[in-house]
């Protein structure tokens, strides 16, 4: 049998989507194992959802480097220190640099159809545009802002008494669900690592 994919997950908030990842790698025989989990910020609800379930964690701020560069560098090692397969970028709000793409798999979920609506305010952006359906996408992380190549997307259509807010909540159960689906999928089929 395979052993466990090792991941790391970077979050920056709520990290409901960290949470559903630790749900489903709970228990024998999970196909993936979460090693870590990263926060580009001091407080977040992610960090003690992880805290709770056991999980190390570290947290690493842009603010706390002489540059953005030197972010990346140590943002890089601390992944590597445990030196896992895949890193899951969840709701991270950060622009990953060229240190930690370098040397790791980053996949990255993001709340709108790519390739509309990439960047911060996906959810906002596609409503003000009026869409009709919108939905998640999750994709490998490259060196633009949700450019790299997609490996799942899934669809939520808008109602005319949505907000952003509401809106944004129904894509988060069905990006949950993606999410999962991605890591196992890529646990269980390990082609992407000769990559
Ligand atoms: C998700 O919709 C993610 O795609 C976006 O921010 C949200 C994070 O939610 N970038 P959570 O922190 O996982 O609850």
């Amino acid at each position: 049998m395979t052993s466990p994919l090792r991941v790391v997950v970077l979050v920056s908030g709520a990290g409901s989507n960290l949470q559903a990842l630790i749900d489903a790698a709970a228990g024998d025989g999970a196909p993936f194992r979460l090693l870590a989990v990263g926060a580009d910020r001091d407080g977040t609800l992610g960090v003690e959802r992880a805290a709770t379930a056991g999980i190390p964690t570290f947290v690493c701020r842009v603010p706390d480097y002489l540059t953005r560069a030197d972010w990346d560098l140590d943002l890089e090692r601390q992944i590597s220190a445990v030196d896992p397969d895949l890193v899951v970028s969840a709701g991270f709000m950060k622009v990953l640099g060229p240190a930690v793409l370098g040397s790791h798999r980053v996949v990255n979920t993001h709340p709108a159809l790519l390739p509309s609506f990439p960047g911060a305010h996906g959810v906002r952006d596609a409503m003000a545009h009026g869409v009709r359906v919108t939905g998640c996408t999750c994709h490998w992380v490259d060196a633009g802002v949700d450019t790299g190549p997609i490996i799942d997307q899934r669809c939520v259509r808008v109602e005319d008494d949505d907000t952003v807010e509401s809106l944004h909540e129904r894509i988060k159960v069905v990006e949950r669900e993606m999410l999962v689906d991605v890591v196992r999928a890529l646990a269980a089929d390990r082609s992407w690592q000769g990559d």
